[in-house]
């Protein structure tokens, strides 16, 4: 039983504090690898990690081309700002491999889960010497993995899974005893600039999670052209995350006077403190018109865009 730190209750600094003791014994002179995607959890490990041990440990990022637009180059670069740097590994053949003729949503997820852990992963660790993977694992990761709601794609050992045996190396997770909440305000302590301890979350499987039916680098390209116009249409909602999402099914739209069967993309915005639970965000109605508007003649082949209106729980936030 993980004992869970909220929010309210925690010290930044002490907590900081302790996490780095605790990296520096159990890697000792050893060296430790993380994977940054740019999301707030693996933003803030990735600092905490290399406050602990400096240049001992190696930050990747991993370019399974299912990020959002221009991600690794404008993480890099600010990551660059404050000393560290991060090495791009392109792997979006792996995943794209591991992805194809996959519909079934938990399927989608330990394929993105074995392609990153055992094969880019465990190829990386084994180069590069490392016996540690450092990663930003959070309580709610956990519980919905225990639930059996979704399969985190970064949640093992509470899954009874080895990951030595597994994958050939131990993982250090400092932030699990924190929800969302308390690892922006660790960010903060760390300091981050906000618009990376701020920034909304993003799920580990990345836009896999938002893509109903099979993961095609098309179908990738459609939803990150989405994603992108959601996500500068919504940034003053103050809300907790945006997205979009692209349906499977096809409907029939018009364009030009004629027929066009085309894409539905569903857009979600959710007021959350922590993700446990979440209500759609009152967006004013000229907004959401605007964004629908940007969407069809910017997204190819979309004719539909829809906004969803349901609570967590039932829904949950991701699609998939
Ligand atoms: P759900 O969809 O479960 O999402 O309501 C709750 C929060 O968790 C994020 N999420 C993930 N984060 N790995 C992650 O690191 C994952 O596999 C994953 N799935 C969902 C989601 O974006 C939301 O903030």
């Amino acid at each position: 039983m993980i004992k869970e730190i909220s929010s309210q209750s925690l010290n930044p600094q002490e907590f900081i504090d302790k996490q780095i003791r605790e990296i520096c014994d159990t890697v000792g002179d050893g060296v430790a690898i993380n994977a940054l995607s740019g999301g707030v959890d693996s933003s803030v490990v990735t600092a905490l990690g290399h406050r602990a041990i400096g240049s001992r440990l190696k930050t990747v990022f991993i370019e399974n081309g299912l990020m959002r637009e221009n991600e690794p180059k404008k993480v890099q670069a600010i990551f660059s700002e404050i000393g560290v740097s991060v090495e791009i590994i392109d792997a979006r053949k792996d995943f794209f491999d591991a992805l194809r003729g996959i519909e079934d949503p938990e399927e989608k997820r330990e394929a993105v889960t074995q392609t990153f852990y055992k094969n880019v992963f465990g190829k990386l660790v084994r180069e590069s010497g490392a016996k540690y993977l450092l990663q930003g694992t959070i309580l709610t990761d956990v519980d919905e993995t225990v639930a059996g709601i979704k399969r985190q794609h970064n949640v093992f050992e509470q899954l009874g899974i080895n990951p030595e045996h597994a994958f050939g190396y131990r993982i250090i997770e400092p932030l699990i005893q924190l929800r969302k909440d308390g690892v922006r305000r660790v960010g903060e302590a760390l300091g981050l600039t906000a618009s990376v301890f701020n920034r909304i979350p993003f799920p580990g499987p990345a836009l896999a999670a938002r893509i109903i039916g099979e993961v095609t680098p098309q179908r990738v390209e459609i939803v990150r052209k989405a994603t992108a116009i959601v996500e500068e249409s919504l940034k003053n909602t103050g809300a907790f995350q945006y997205m979009a999402i692209l349906h499977k099914d096809k409907v029939t739209g018009i364009r030009n006077g004629n027929r066009d069967f085309g894409l539905q993309v569903e857009v979600r915005c959710w007021d959350s403190v922590d993700a446990r639970e979440a209500k759609p965000t009152q967006i004013a109605f000229d907004v959401l018109e605007k964004m629908a508007s940007d969407i069809v003649s910017q997204v190819p082949g979309v004719v539909s865009v829809t906004y969803h209106i349901a609570s967590k729980p039932p829904s949950t936030m991701e699609v998939v």
